[in-house]
């Protein structure tokens, strides 16, 4: 018998290329003058721009409108000259998708019908993304042709990843203490399992569409993937971390897990051989890139971690702490970002000020 062994797929980039956009220079391994930023959530409403599109239609009525999700997507970009341009859309459109009726509220994302039962587990469907999401890769090719004459900017897909999907489908919205998700973890962990998986076939289709139609990286968010300890992280989370960034067309775009509230099982993290690795405040980069040298990962690109309170701070107060982050990352395969999404509070002039400290070269890696 012969036995096939595939190899993961993994971006490398050639560092002669003139062509990459300055966000993909990080996975070439290249030393940098300056690291690209860009900042979770940098659309959103700490901008009076974004405010005024959203006073006029629904979170969701914008998502699934190219047109002013596409307008939505460059509002940092041309205020703050950012690196990325990072799509507009939630991570709970694919569940609705899937079979789940979403509604946003005041109080957040909320699922009419949470699942509660494995005979809905097995009712959800593996949606065609053509089909069923076609906003989101309109979206992307429109977002490509509106950025063809700025080709050093390049262009963020991302999808959550599976256990934070079903983290929301299960509590329905957002949970203090995730009970229902953990007592169906400690009841009935096949069907629980086979949800995983699931959401795992629906991410995987779901970003290599995106892929194919024009995003330059894709970020899967894992919120939550923190929740348990490392043997509840090992069973339930990493394997669809896994099996998502395995199933990627990574050789086209480099896939970057974000990791939210890890530090206590990077080790393992580190297993699921992302091409960036995106942390919170609570890593601290140092440690993580010597964790990564020490699995033998050298040129994993690291993403963060500037605690995103942070960035509500007077400027002579943040630009220390961003001189201070900058220094952990170091000059090659890093990327600047905040920690978690910016949160409406947020002052805009804030964010300008970290992209100008950056980009002019004024604060510096090391
Ligand atoms: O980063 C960007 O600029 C792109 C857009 C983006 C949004 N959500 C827009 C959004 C991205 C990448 C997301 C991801 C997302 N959505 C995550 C993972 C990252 C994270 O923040 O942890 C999660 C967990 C969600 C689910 C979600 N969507 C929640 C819990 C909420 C409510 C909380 C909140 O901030 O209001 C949303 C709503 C949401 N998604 C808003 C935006 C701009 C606010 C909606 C509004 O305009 O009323």
């Amino acid at each position: 018998m012969t036995t096939t062994l595939i190899a993961p797929q993994r971006f490398s980039p050639s560092a002669s290329d003139e062509s990459l956009p300055l966000l993909l220079k990080p996975f070439t391994g290249e030393v940098m003058n300056r690291p690209p930023v860009w900042f979770m959530r940098q659309a959103g409403r700490y901008m009076e721009e974004y405010r005024a599109i959203r006073s006029k239609v629904s979170f969701l009525e914008l998502c699934k409108n190219p047109e002013l999700s596409a307008e939505v997507s460059l509002q940092p970009w041309q205020a703050f000259h950012t690196d990325a341009v990072i799509m507009f859309c939630d991570i709970l459109i694919p569940p609705e998708a899937m079979g789940m009726a979403l509604d946003f509220t005041d109080h957040g994302p909320v699922f009419a019908n949470p699942l509660r039962s494995a005979a809905q587990v097995d009712a959800l469907r593996v949606p065609d993304p053509q089909e069923s999401m076609p906003f989101v890769m309109d979206l992307i090719r429109r977002l490509r042709c509106e950025l063809a004459g700025s080709p050093e900017t390049a262009l963020i897909g991302f999808a959550g990843a599976p256990w934070t999907l079903a983290c929301y489908m299960i509590e329905g919205g957002t949970s203090k203490n995730f009970r229902h998700i953990k007592a169906w973890m400690y009841e009935d962990p096949a069907s629980l399992h086979r949800l995983l998986d699931k959401l795992a076939d629906t991410v995987i289709v779901y970003l290599n569409a995106q892929i194919a139609a024009g995003a330059q990286m894709v970020q899967l968010f894992d919120t939550w993937g923190g929740l348990l300890d490392e043997h509840g992280y090992r069973t339930f989370i990493m394997p669809y971390q896994k099996k998502v960034l395995d199933g990627l067309n990574r050789t086209q775009a480099p896939a970057v897990l974000y990791m939210n509230n890890g530090a206590h099982v990077l080790s393992a993290v580190l297993e699921t051989t992302p091409d960036g690795l995106s942390v919170d405040d609570r890593t601290s980069l140092i440690s993580l890139r010597s964790l990564a040298n020490d699995s033998g990962q050298t040129g994993l690109v690291l993403q963060g971690n500037l605690d995103p309170i942070a960035m509500l701070s007077r400027p002579e107060v943040l630009k220390p702490l961003v001189q201070a982050n900058l220094k952990t990352g170091g000059n090659t395969n890093y990327i600047f970002n905040v920690g978690h999404g910016l949160i409406p509070q947020t002052p805009p002039d804030n964010v300008k000020r970290v992209v100008e400290w950056i980009r002019s070269g004024e604060l510096t890696t090391g």
